[in-house]
């Protein structure tokens, strides 16, 4: 990536760089050590270089060309030492770049690492209420800006500064008259720095923020490929597509513009400065003799070493504040508050002896929840899957309530529905009972126990889960139906698929169970899609399940098939089942029609017909879902 010469009119954030050095350090202390003892070594060296030339010249040149029969051996020796000091040079500049690369990459695997662990903690509000694509640009855009922080900014800065304070003391040393005339040049170029600057910076923003848009437009236009070919879309694509992209061309071609301008006047102020030098300590020398040869020709080299760190550092120190942009963004997503999970109540493996229950290490298949008592002893309840609103209301936001007073009970093995228009908050029930989000008022108890005294990985894992959206991901057909439990058998993930109807149609795939598929659930069709996610909940095996339109996109004929397979899932297990299809919950215990949060009718199918209000409407025909 080019050199970005930006100045902003932002100061800079030492909060988020002292973070940044703070995490910088965590990983790699010592490393770090020796690559700043080196870099410290290397810019010393090179100091020591350009001072050397006064001795060369002064006390070994010119004395020789004094001498009738010179004797080169006092100024070969001298060379032999510098060369050597040199050599030592190049081995630490050699040691600390490969080191700084290694430091940087790790630091990055690092911070990847840390991001995505700490991604899984969030809560799936973070997720409903953060642009995908915004949280992606962390791992990619912003992570490139911490690599170049990491491998250029830091350590350039501290190479220049300690290359500015050396040659500095060494240029006052050698002579106070020619040092002002480097101040005074020093003056003007940060003049011109922050001309330069406040032109780009105000560009360079824009044209961040026009690159994620134009990424965000392709990546919208790509994954509806298929609306956009079907409305005939295409042309208008391309033309708003080509207005974000003029856009972009308009930021980084004014940018970028004002930025390459920074080194050539950069460059021709540092050779007027160098002229300037010459020719005035030239007149010192000659006419006045108040330095020697040597200190001028010393001199000249200091202020060309002189000239490069200083444009250096005003070109890194912009870069940093703007990279601090995106440090500030990887920081909160690390600082993003996790999903809380103060609930102590646990599931544990029980057996049976004498009608008591008692905890044991291995698998029996039968759960408890373990109830920590105040006086240390743990109280036993055995899992059954009983799940009880108790006046639930809630809300996603403080101003709008989505569940009102909801009342409700699942007995153990019992087969409740929901059913209400589109938007009338029926999957809203279920991500509060597997506590995706919390309720504001009310109570929900399992087996009795508040759900929120349960611990929320322990919780899920009680319920079988086939949510509203079918999502797979790459990988197999078995890996698939293995994330309800990774340590299965391929004899329990077949027994599962069987369950639920799935067996039949992967057994037809060309490699049945090891049949690759992508994220997007291709080749298979929607309902073996769902299939599948059915079979993954049957491998978890759990007390309570959860079918959220789980039957929607089959065809009459798939549809029988399935329902008796989550017949045969269903049975004996709690089930709360959402459907569009009202045959497939006809044989429900309790019939539950939602209207705008509200339960409006409860009572099973025929009694729900006898009262013919909002069911029967439904159900005939009268009333359409959606
Ligand atoms: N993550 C969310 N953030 C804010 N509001 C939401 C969120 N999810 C749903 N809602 C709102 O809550 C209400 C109920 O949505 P819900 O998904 O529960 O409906 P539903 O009955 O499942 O509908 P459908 O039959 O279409 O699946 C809707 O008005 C919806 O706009
Ligand atoms: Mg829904």
């Amino acid at each position: 990536m080019s050199r970005r010469v930006i100045a902003t009119d932002k100061k800079l954030d030492v909060k988020v760089l002292k973070r940044l050095i703070k995490y910088y350090l965590k990983y790699n202390k010592l490393s770090l050590f020796i690559v700043f003892v080196s870099i410290a070594i290397v810019s010393l060296i090179s100091v020591a270089g350009s001072l050397f030339t006064r001795v060369l010249i002064d006390d070994y040149i010119i004395p020789l060309t004094k001498q009738a029969n010179p004797d080169f051996t006092p100024l070969k020796k001298v060379l032999l030492i510098m060369a050597s000091i040199y050599l030592v040079g190049i081995v630490f500049n050699y040691l600390y770049q490969k080191i700084l690369i290694y430091v940087t990459h790790k630091t990055l695997k690092k911070t990847r690492d840390d991001l995505f662990a700490h991604m899984q903690t969030l809560p799936i509000k973070y997720f409903d209420t953060h642009p995908h694509g915004e949280i992606m640009s962390i791992y990619t855009n912003d992570i490139d800006t911490l690599r170049q922080v990491l491998s250029q900014t830091i350590p350039s800065l501290f190479s220049s500064t300690i290359t500015i304070i050396s040659v500095f003391i060494s240029m006052l040393v050698l002579s106070v008259p020619l040092t002002f005339i480097i101040i005074f040049m020093l003056f003007i170029m940060r003049k011109a720095i922050s001309w330069i600057g406040k032109n780009s910076s105000k560009y360079f923003k824009k044209q961040q923020s026009d690159i994620a848009k134009e990424n965000g437009y392709i990546e919208e236009m790509m994954e509806g490929i298929k609306v956009v070919k079907v409305f005939n879309y295409e042309e208008e694509a391309i033309n708003r597509f080509e207005k974000i992209n003029d856009s972009l061309f308009n930021s980084s071609f004014n940018a970028n513009k004002f930025s390459t301008l920074l080194m050539p006047i950069m460059g021709n102020l540092g050779n007027i400065s160098y002229v300037l030098t010459a020719a005035i300590g030239g007149i010192f020398a000659i006419a006045f003799n108040s330095i020697t040869v040597g200190t001028l020709a010393s001199f000249l080299n200091l202020n060309k070493s002189f000239n490069m760190p200083v444009i250096q550092i005003s070109n890194q120190f912009n870069a940093i504040i703007m990279a601090m942009a995106g440090a500030e963004r990887v920081f909160k997503l690390l600082d993003e508050e996790s999903e809380t999970n103060e609930g102590d109540v646990t599931l544990v493996n029980v057996r049976k002896e004498n009608g008591k229950l008692i905890e044991c290490d291995e698998c029996t298949n039968i759960w408890a929840w373990k109830h920590p008592g105040r006086n240390g002893e743990d109280r036993l309840i055995l899992l059954k899957g009983d799940v009880r609103f108790y006046d639930v209301t809630f809300g996603y936001n403080e101003n709008q309530t989505v569940l009102k007073n909801i009342n409700l009970y699942a007995e153990p093995g019992q087969k409740l529905a929901f059913v209400g228009a589109t938007g009338a908050g029926k999957t809203t029930i279920t991500n509060l009972i597997n506590r995706f989000y919390d309720i504001q008022e009310g109570s929900i108890t399992y087996d009795g126990i508040d759900i929120k005294l349960i611990n929320k990985n322990d919780l899920r894992r009680s319920l079988g889960i086939v949510l509203q959206e079918t999502n797979l991901f790459s990988g197999t057909i078995k890996d698939n139906i293995k994330y309800a439990n990774p340590e299965a058998t391929d004899e329990e993930v077949i027994q599962a698929a069987k369950l639920a109807n799935a067996d039949g149609f992967i057994r037809h795939l060309e490699h049945g169970y090891d049949t690759v598929i992508k994220s997007d659930g291709s080749p298979l069709s929607q309902g073996q899609k769902q299939l599948l996610s059915i079979a993954r909940a049957a491998l978890a095996n759990s007390p309570v399940l959860i079918l959220d339109e789980a039957t929607s996109s089959i065809d009459s004929r798939t549809e029988k098939i399935v329902q008796s397979g989550m017949d045969k899932l269903m049975s004996g297990r709690t089930t709360f089942v959402i459907a569009h299809r009202l045959s497939t919950i006809k044989n429900s215990n309790v019939i539950l029609v939602l209207d705008h949060g509200e339960i409006i009718e409860r009572g099973n199918h025929e009694s729900l017909l006898k009262e013919k209000g909002t069911y029967y409407k439904l159900y005939t025909g009268l009333l359409e879902i959606e």
